[in-house]
């Protein structure tokens, strides 16, 4: 099992990844499951290998699969889902056992990147934040995407284009 798969596993991360399920079954717009976790994670290691940003594969994998975490709390009582987010992912990050579990700097790393991965905030300090915020917003086929009409996103923002 690699640090990832501990992450997965987690019955936090997968308790919060089912109540996002759940959740958005009916919504029409952009949604926050486990595709577009992975979506997030294989874009921004694609964009690392061809920068050639010095960042551990492991590392960028989790921050892309609990970036979204706190989208279930912000649905259940409007938590901004970055906030959220940044604390459920302290406690996964911080009860993964013994070898499993991330160094200190890595986690907070991760942690940083899951407060900071909104469009619009301030990006804090880090190549690992700008580079999850990029892959979240790269890795939306918004050209394929039925509510793209109503969608909030603008034109501008809109990956109206395969990326290529
Ligand atoms: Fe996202």
């Amino acid at each position: 099992m690699s640090r990832v798969d501990a992450v997965l596993a987690h019955p936090r991360f997968m308790r919060e990844l089912n109540r996002v399920r759940e959740l958005e079954r009916d919504r029409r717009f952009c949604r926050h499951g486990l595709s577009h976790l992975l979506d997030v994670a294989r874009v921004a290691w694609i964009r690392r290998l061809e920068d050639g940003l010095g960042l551990d594969r492991e590392v960028v994998y989790a921050a892309a699969l609990l970036h979204d975490i706190g989208r279930a709390e912000q649905y259940d009582v409007g938590t901004p889902h970055d906030v959220a987010g940044e604390r459920i992912a302290a406690e996964i990050l911080g009860t993964v056992e013994g070898e499993m579990r991330f160094s200190p700097s890595e986690q907070a790393e991760i942690l940083t990147a899951v407060r900071g991965h909104r469009r619009g905030t301030p990006q804090p300090e880090g190549e690992l934040a700008g580079l999850i915020a990029w892959a979240d917003h790269a890795s939306r086929p918004c050209f394929a995407c039925a509510a793209r009409a109503t969608c909030k996103w603008t034109d501008e923002e809109k990956n109206l284009q395969l990326r290529v």
